[in-house]
C-alpha cells in the first residue's frame, strides 16, 4: 500500500509536467492516428493495453513497450511519444515510417530504441539527451535522414551496449566518449560520412563488433588503437583512408573477421597477424602494404590482391637491403611517400631518396631531408654498410641518434639538423661531416654539450659575406679544429694586412699611376668581407675621372631616381630583402611590366666618403659592360649618403648556396651536368671581362657567393661592377688587398700583383669546390684538409684519389667520372703556383666546352631568354613604363643617352658574340 501511495504522489507530480495526466491513452491514440494503415490488432475502440504487442505496467495506465517490428505501417511518429513516461522499449524497425523523429529527451526509462530500416527524414535537437537507461539504439538504414552527428551528451547513457547507425547520414567525427560505455559491445557506423581518426577512448573498451567501413570521405589516421581492443571479434574498417602500418593485434585472440581492404595502409604485415588463432576472414587488397608477401594458414580466407607494394608476388624473404630500408620506414611510421615509391625487391631501382653505387648494388646515399617525417632514426641504418651520405635534416624526428651509426665505415656526411632529437650526441670519426644543429634537446645532459648545436662557427670560409651557411649547426669533429683554423686564418689575415700597410708606405711613390676611376675593394681584417674601398688619398688628386683610357664606353650615365627605387621595392620593405652583403642590403624590386631587379643599397659609412665621389663616373662605364654571363649592372642612384646599384635579378640565388647550403634552402643538389655548365658560364663571363676592348678588367673576387643563377640554373658572375681595370699586358699593384681567403692567388696575397691570372686562380678554386662540394676553407675538416687548394692539389698527384674526393652527393657513372677528371685537371692547372703557369680563361673555356657539349640542351630556349632582356637597358624599360602609365615626372634626374651605337658590333653584342672566341 505504501508503494501505491508513493506512486500516486509521483504521478500527480508528473501530471504537472506532462500534458496528459491520467494515463497514456491520449498519446497512444495520437500514435494510432499518425500511422497510416492501423497496425493489425490496434483499434481505437479497445483499450491500448490490449493492442497487439503493446505492453503496459501493472496498473494498465502506462505503456512500457511498443513493438511494431515489420508491421507494414507508414506515417509518422507523433512528437507526443515522449510523454510515455514508463516506456522501456520502442521497436518500430522495418516499416516505412517517415518525417521527423520524436525527441526522446528525458525518457529515463527507455532502454531499447529500434528505428532502423525506415525512411525518417530528420532528427530533433537533443533527441537522445538524458537517456540514462538506454542500452540499445538502432537507427541504421534511414538513408534519407538530414545530416546529424553522434552527440557527445550520449555519455549520460552509460548502460549503452549496442549502437547501430549505419547508412544514417552521420557526419562529423567519432567523438572521444567511449570511456563512458563500459558495456558497449557493438558499434556499427558503416556507410556514413564520418571523418577524423579513431578515438583514443576505444582503447580498453569491450567492443566486439566494430563496423566503420565505407565512409564517404573516409576515416583517417592509424588503427593502432585496435591493438588495445582485446575483445574484438569482427572489425570492418574497409573503404576508408586509414594509413600507417597494421598494428600488432596479437592480444585480440577472438578476432575472426578483419576487413582492411581499400585503405592506405603501409608497412610490413605483422607476422603476429598470420598467427591469430581464430582468424577466419581477412582482406588486405588495395592498400600499399610492404615487405614480404603475407602467408596465412589455410583455414583463413585471405584476400591479398595485387595492388599492394610487397617486395615479391609470392611469400618469401625480401632482399636484405630492402629489409633494412623497411626498418627505416617502420621507424618513421611507414609514411605513404615511401610505400608508394619503394616498390619491388631492388632498392637501387628508382627508389625515392636512395642512391646507389655505380654498379647499382649498394645503397650509398639516403637523403630524406625536408620530408615532414616524424618518428625516429632506425638503428637499422647501421646495416647499410656502403652508406656514405645520410641526410635526415629538417623533419620532425624524435628520440635518440642510435650510437651504432658511428660504426658506418664509409659514412662521410650525416645531417640530422633541425629535428626534435634528444639524448647523447654520438662521437663520429673525424672524417664524418656530422651536422646536428637545431635539435633543442640533443646532448642536453652532456658535459661536452654543444647545447644541441650552434657550437660550430658560422659560415664556411670566414669571409663568406652571407655568413648564414652554418649558423645553426653543430659539429663534433669540427668543433675544436674550427676554432684553431679560424684563429689561424684571422692571424694570417692580420699579418698580411699589416705587412701590406708597410709595403704600401714604403712604395707609395709607385702608386701614383693608378687610374682615377679606381674604386678598390678592400679586405677587412675582422670579417674578410669585400666591398667598396675608399680610394687612397694619394690617388685623389688624379681622380678626375679620366675616361680617355676607356674610350669605347664614353657616354651616358644611367641614373635612376630614388623615388622609383622606393616604389619598386615597396619602400625597401623587409619582405623584399634578397640578402645582405658586407656593405649593404640587396632588395628585390619589380617593375610594372614584371621585370625583376635587384637593388643593392649602400650607406656612405660602408663605402667611405671618398669612394662616394668616384662612384658616379665609374658606374657610367660599368653599366655598359654587358655579357650574358655577367650580371648586368642596370643603373645606379645617389641619394644623400646612400648609393644604390641596380642589377638584373637572379632568381636562383648563389652558386655557394647550391653547392654548400642546398639542404637549408630546399634545393636539389646540383648534378654534374649543371656544375660543369655553370663552370663554363663563369669561364665565359670572366673571359669577356678579361678581354674587354683594349682594357683588361679583373674581377678580383671570384667565388661561389658571387656567382648567381638563373631559373634554368645558368650562371652569371656578379659583383664585377667595381672591378679593377688594369693596363693591358701589365700588372698593377693594389693599394689594398681585395678578395677572399681561400681564393687568393699566392703572388697576389704576397705582393699585391694583380693580373688576370688572379681570377684564373680563383676560378680554379671554384672548380675544386664544384667537384668536391667543399668550401675553399672548411673549418669542419681536419687541418690538413681545411684548405681546399692545398689538399686537392695533393689529391691530384695520384689520379686514383680523385674518385674519393668527389662530392658524395654526385656518385658519378663512368662517363661523368671522366668529365670530372678533366675538370679536376683544369682546376690544378688554374691554381698553379706561378701566374705564368696558369692558362688564360680562353683555355678554360676550350677545355669545358666539349664537356658541356656532351649534354648540349636540345631546346634552344634553355639557352636563351633567361634573366632580363639585356638588349634593353633599365632606363629603356622604365621609359616604356612611363609611356604606358602616362606618369609624368617619375624620373626627375633621368639623363640617359643610348650609346649602343657607339659600341663596336663584334665583341659587345653579347648575344651574337657569345661563341666568337
Ligand atoms: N642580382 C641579384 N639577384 C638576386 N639576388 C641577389 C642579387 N645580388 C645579390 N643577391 C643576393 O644578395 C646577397 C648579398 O649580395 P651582395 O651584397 O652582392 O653580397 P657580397 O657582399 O658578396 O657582395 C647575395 O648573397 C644574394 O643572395
Ligand atoms: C528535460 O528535463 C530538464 C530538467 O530535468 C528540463 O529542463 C527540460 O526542459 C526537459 N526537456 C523536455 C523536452 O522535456
Ligand atoms: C562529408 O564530410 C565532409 C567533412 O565534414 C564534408 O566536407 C562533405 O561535404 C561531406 N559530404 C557529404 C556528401 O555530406
Ligand atoms: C594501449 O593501452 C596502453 C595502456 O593503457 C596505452 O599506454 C597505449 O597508449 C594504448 N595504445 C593505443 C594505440 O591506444
Ligand atoms: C568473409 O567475408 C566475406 C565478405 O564479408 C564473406 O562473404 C565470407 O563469407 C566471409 N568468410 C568467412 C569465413 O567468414
Ligand atoms: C656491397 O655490400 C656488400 C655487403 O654489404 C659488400 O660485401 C660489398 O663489398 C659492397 N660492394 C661495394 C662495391 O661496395
Amino acid at each position: 500500500m505504501a508503494t501505491r501511495h508513493y506512486h500516486s504522489l509521483l504521478l500527480s507530480f508528473l501530471s504537472l509536467l506532462l500534458l496528459s495526466a491520467a494515463d497514456d491513452a491520449a498519446v497512444m491514440s495520437k500514435l494510432l492516428s499518425s500511422l497510416s494503415a492501423a497496425p493489425s490488432g490496434w483499434s481505437s475502440s479497445t483499450h491500448f493495453c490490449d493492442w497487439r504487442n503493446v505492453n503496459c505496467d501493472s496498473t494498465s495506465s502506462f505503456v512500457t513497450g511498443i513493438d511494431l517490428n515489420a508491421a507494414a505501417v507508414s506515417g509518422t511518429l507523433p512528437p507526443e511519444l515522449n510523454q510515455l513516461s514508463q516506456l522501456k522499449s520502442l521497436a518500430v524497425q522495418r516499416n516505412s515510417l517517415t518525417g521527423t523523429l520524436p525527441s526522446f529527451e528525458n525518457m529515463t526509462s527507455l532502454e531499447q530504441i529500434f528505428l532502423d530500416n525506415n525512411d525518417f527524414t530528420s532528427i530533433p535537437n537533443n533527441f537522445l539527451l538524458r537517456l540514462t537507461s538506454l542500452q540499445t539504439f538502432s537507427i541504421s538504414e534511414n538513408m534519407n535522414l538530414d545530416q546529424w552527428e553522434i552527440p557527445s551528451y550520449l555519455t549520460e547513457s552509460t548502460n549503452l551496449v549496442t549502437f547501430y547507425a549505419s547508412n544514417a547520414s552521420l557526419n562529423g567525427i567519432i567523438p572521444d566518449i567511449f570511456g563512458s560505455f563500459p558495456n558497449l559491445q557493438s558499434l556499427r557506423l558503416s556507410y556514413n560520412n564520418l571523418t577524423g581518426s579513431l578515438p583514443g577512448s576505444f582503447s580498453g573498451s569491450d567492443i566486439q563488433n566494430l563496423w566503420l567501413n565505407n565512409q564517404r570521405q573516409g576515416l583517417s589516421g592509424t588503427i593502432d588503437v585496435l591493438s588495445n581492443m582485446t575483445q574484438l571479434y569482427q572489425v570492418w574498417v574497409h573503404d576508408n583512408t586509414f594509413s600507417g602500418g597494421i598494428p600488432d593485434l596479437s592480444k585480440c585472440t577472438n578476432l575472426f573477421d578483419l576487413q582492411l581492404r581499400d585503405n592506405r595502409f603501409t608497412g610490413v604485415v605483422p607476422p603476429s597477424l598470420m598467427n591469430l588463432p581464430n582468424l577466419a576472414n581477412i582482406t588486405l587488397q588495395n592498400n600499399k602494404l610492404q615487405g614480404p608477401y603475407p602467408k596465412f594458414p589455410s583455414r583463413v580466407q585471405a584476400t591479398i590482391g595485387t595492388t599492394n607494394s610487397f617486395c615479391l608476388d609470392e611469400p618469401g624473404p625480401c632482399d636484405p637491403q630492402v629489409s633494412i630500408l623497411l626498418h627505416v620506414a617502420e621507424a618513421l611510421g611507414y609514411p605513404m611517400s615511401l610505400a608508394e615509391s619503394w616498390e619491388g625487391n631492388n632498392a637501387c631501382q628508382d627508389w625515392r631518396f636512395i642512391n646507389c653505387d655505380s654498379q647499382g648494388r649498394n645503397v650509398t646515399v639516403v637523403n630524406m631531408g625536408r620530408q615532414g617525417f616524424s618518428g625516429s632514426i632506425s638503428p637499422a641504418f647501421a646495416n647499410l654498410t656502403s652508406l656514405r651520405t645520410l641526410i635526415l635534416s629538417d623533419n620532425n624526428l624524435t628520440g635518440v641518434i642510435p650510437s651504432i651509426l658511428t660504426t658506418l665505415a664509409n659514412l662521410q656526411i650525416f645531417d640530422v639538423s633541425n629535428n626534435n632529437l634528444s639524448g647523447p650526441i654520438p662521437m663520429f670519426p673525424g672524417n664524418v661531416r656530422f651536422t646536428y644543429g637545431g635539435n633543442l634537446l640533443l646532448g642536453k645532459n652532456e658535459s661536452n654539450g654543444g647545447g644541441g648545436g650552434g657550437s660550430r662557427a658560422a659560415g664556411g670560409n670566414p669571409s663568406d659575406p652571407n655568413g648564414n651557411s652554418g649558423s645553426s649547426k653543430g659539429s663534433v669533429s669540427g668543433g675544436m679544429i674550427a676554432g684553431v683554423v679560424i684563429a689561424v686564418v684571422i692571424f694570417v689575415g692580420v699579418v698580411l694586412f699589416v705587412s701590406y700597410k708597410c709595403y704600401v708606405k714604403r712604395h707609395q711613390k709607385r702608386f701614383t699611376r693608378i687610374e682615377g676611376s679606381e674604386l678598390g675593394k678592400e679586405m677587412s681584417t675582422t670579417n674578410g668581407i669585400n666591398g667598396y674601398g675608399g680610394v687612397p688619398s694619394e690617388v685623389q688628386s688624379h681622380s678626375s675621372g679620366d675616361h680617355s683610357e676607356i674610350p669605347v664606353f664614353e657616354g651616358g650615365n644611367v641614373v635612376i631616381s630614388i623615388q622609383v627605387l622606393r616604389q619598386v621595392t615597396n619602400n625597401f620593405s623587409e619582405e623584399n630583402v634578397l640578402g645582405r652583403g658586407g656593405f649593404g642590403v640587396v632588395y628585390k624590386g619589380e617593375l610594372p611590366d614584371g621585370t625583376k631587379i635587384a637593388v643593392k643599397r649602400m650607406e656612405s659609412g660602408a663605402i667611405g666618403t671618398k669612394g662616394m665621389n668616384e662612384f658616379q663616373a665609374e658606374i657610367a662605364v660599368l653599366t655598359k659592360v654587358r655579357h650574358r654571363h655577367l650580371v648586368a649592372l642596370l643603373g645606379y642612384c645617389i641619394n644623400g649618403n646612400e648609393r644604390l646599384l641596380v642589377y638584373e635579378y637572379m632568381p636562383q640565388g648563389t652558386l655557394g648556396q647550391h653547392l654548400f647550403e642546398w639542404q637549408e634552402h630546399g634545393y636539389k643538389p646540383l648534378t654534374w651536368k649543371q656544375r660543369v655548365t655553370i663552370a663554363l658560364d663563369v669561364a665565359r663571363g670572366v673571359e669577356y671581362l678579361h678581354s674587354l676592348a683594349q682594357q683588361s678588367f679583373i674581377h678580383r673576387d671570384l667565388k661561389p657567393s658571387n656567382i648567381l643563377l638563373s631559373d634554368v640554373m645558368r650562371a652569371k658572375v656578379a659583383d664585377f661592377g667595381l672591378v679593377r681595370n688594369a693596363p693591358d699586358g701589365k700588372y698593377s699593384i693594389e693599394t689594398r688587398l681585395a678578395g677572399t681567403f681561400g681564393y687568393l692567388a699566392p703572388e697576389y696575397a704576397a705582393t699585391g700583383r694583380v693580373t688576370t691570372k688572379v681570377d684564373v686562380y680563383a676560378f680554379g678554386v671554384i672548380l675544386m669546390e664544384i667537384i668536391t662540394g667543399r668550401k675553399a676553407l672548411d673549418e669542419t675538416m681536419p687541418d690538413e684538409r681545411s684548405h681546399l687548394v692545398t689538399w686537392f692539389r695533393r689529391v691530384l698527384i695520384n689520379k686514383e684519389n680523385i674518385r674519393k674526393s668527389i662530392d658524395p652527393i654526385l656518385d658519378p657513372d663512368d662517363e661523368t667520372y671522366e668529365s670530372i677528371c678533366k675538370v679536376a685537371e683544369l682546376a690544378g692547372h688554374c691554381t698553379a703556383r706561378e701566374p705564368f703557369q696558369r692558362p688564360d680563361m680562353g683555355h678554360a673555356v676550350n677545355v669545358l666546352v666539349p664537356l658541356v657539349e656532351q649534354w648540349k640542351p636540345s631546346k634552344p630556349e634553355e639557352e636563351e631568354g633567361y634573366g632580363i632582356n639585356i638588349n634593353m637597358s633599365l632606363p629603356q624599360a622604365l621609359q616604356r613604363w612611363q609611356a604606358d602609365e602616362g606618369t609624368s615626372r617619375m624620373f626627375d634626374d633621368f639623363s640617359y643617352s643610348n650609346t649602343q651605337s657607339s659600341i663596336p658590333p663584334s665583341g659587345f653584342d653579347s648575344f651574337s658574340s657569345m661563341d666568337c672566341r
